[in-house]
């Protein structure tokens, strides 16, 4: 379900017509649907409403601040990877509390940040990342708590790229040293062992591999509890719940709920979950306008005015985002392909793409870009990143300005030795 919907032809979100927005905002931008961010939240509430859990909104997936003030004030909490996003919450003055970090990467700062700002717990992804965590909560006088992140080693069916939760991956920790780890916990003074956190990649469609996941999560607690006498607080079961781009039928957050809902009542652990595109996927659209129609003979190209800089997933994942014109036509289709501007023949938005007949200044929306869109937005061939753009209602707002010339050259210059 999502609030991007025709009336009389014409494509609105919520009770704003696209076309006013970009009247106002120019193009290419990207749209978002207030009503559908807390809509796929809290369907994802209400589905696992038995067991309250904390879902904290994997904000690498969108971290407009117009997005994140939303979800808090829903009771979201976050899941972060870096202190950049850590800053972002301060700003919009959200719970730290109701954080959890993960990140194979963390430095010295985010660590040290994180722990000023009391988040929830670190999701702890090697030994010697334990070791340096113990050691900086040592320094500064505080116990840090942790979830070690286990890679279950399950495959998960979806794009090579996205795929987090098989030894094959940098992701978590191998069961036999986490177990290990959590074994001699009495080493690490300054850690408190919260849970365990498990994530095995992202656009996940079926419920199967998340339950193998967990079933192997439950084996994992029951060695620890049985052999070891260890009890812990929390089970993170990550994100990755897929959704709609093309024709796929993903399990919705119910039938999702209905799979692995008896297997988290099972650990008898506190969850947390951390969904993003879920929640954001499919409530935001990225819009840009027709430049140009070239055809070479062998092939129709739609030339627009946004690029792979903008949105990356096409390029980067062969990702499908279905393309529509804001105003609906009807007639003659034909097939091309729709590309932007840059200079790679990776920058495409869509291939053999069956579109109506469209003309220079016709605009499109490309759906579903509200999650992994503007976050992976570049400045690639010196251009501005789109502005991000909200609606809620009949109400619409800049959340984000579109980058001008003076942005994209702030802190550069020539060093005088060239000059
Ligand atoms: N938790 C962890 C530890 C993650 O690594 C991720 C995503 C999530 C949660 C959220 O997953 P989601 O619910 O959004 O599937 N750029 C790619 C997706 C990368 C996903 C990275 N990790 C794309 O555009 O498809």
């Amino acid at each position: 379900m999502h609030d991007f919907k025709f009336k009389n032809n014409e494509l609105y979100c919520e009770a704003v017509k696209v076309s006013d927005v970009v009247e106002k905002v120019g193009t290419p931008l990207y749209l978002y649907s207030h009503n559908t961010l807390v809509d796929h939240f809290t369907k994802i509430q209400k589905a696992f409403a038995s067991i309250n859990p904390l879902i904290c909104f994997a904000m690498k997936s969108n971290d407009n601040m117009a997005v994140l003030k939303t979800l808090a004030d829903q009771g979201a909490g976050f899941d972060i990877v870096s202190v950049g996003e850590l800053k972002k919450l301060k700003k919009i003055k959200a719970d730290t509390k109701k954080v959890v970090f993960a990140s194979v990467g963390k430095t010295e700062e985010e660590i040290v940040e994180a722990i000023k700002a009391q988040i929830l717990f670190f999701n702890v992804e090697s030994l010697p990342e334990l070791d340096e965590i113990d050691r900086i909560a040592g320094q500064m006088n505080k116990t840090a708590r942790v979830a070690l992140r286990i890679n279950p080693d399950v495959e998960a069916p979806t794009h090579a790229k996205i795929t987090t939760g098989t030894l094959k991956n940098k992701f978590g920790i191998d069961l036999t040293t986490a177990r290990k780890i959590i074994k001699s916990k009495t080493k690490y003074k300054n850690i408190d062992f919260s849970g365990l956190h498990v994530h095995i990649g992202s656009q996940i469609t079926k419920s199967e591999p998340f339950v193998n996941a967990l079933k192997r999560v439950i084996e994992f607690l029951n060695v620890l509890r049985a052999e070891d006498g260890i009890e812990l607080e929390y089970l993170d079961i990550g994100g990755g719940l897929g959704i709609i781009y093309k024709d796929e039928k993903p399990q919705t957050a119910q039938d999702f709920a209905d799979a692995v809902l008896p297997y988290l009542k099972e650990t008898g652990l506190k969850i947390v979950m951390e969904p993003g595109r879920f929640i954001a996927g499919n409530a935001g659209i990225f819009v840009t306008r027709v430049l140009y129609l070239k055809d070479n003979g062998v092939k129709k190209f739609l030339i627009v005015d946004g690029g792979m800089n903008d949105l990356i997933r096409p390029s980067l994942y062969d990702a499908y985002h279905e393309i529509v014109p804001v105003k609906k036509k009807t007639g003659k289709k034909e097939v091309m392909d729709v590309v932007g501007p840059i200079c790679e023949s990776g920058d495409y938005f869509a291939k053999d793409r069956e579109l109506p007949v469209l003309k220079k200044g016709d605009l499109l929306a490309v759906m579903s870009a509200g999650a992994y869109g503007y976050v992976m937005a570049s400045n690639y061939n010196v251009r501005g990143r789109a502005p991000e753009v909200i609606v809620k209602g009949s109400q619409f707002g800049v959340a984000k300005k579109r980058e001008t010339f003076e942005d994209l050259i702030k802190g550069e210059s020539v060093p005088a030795f060239l000059k």
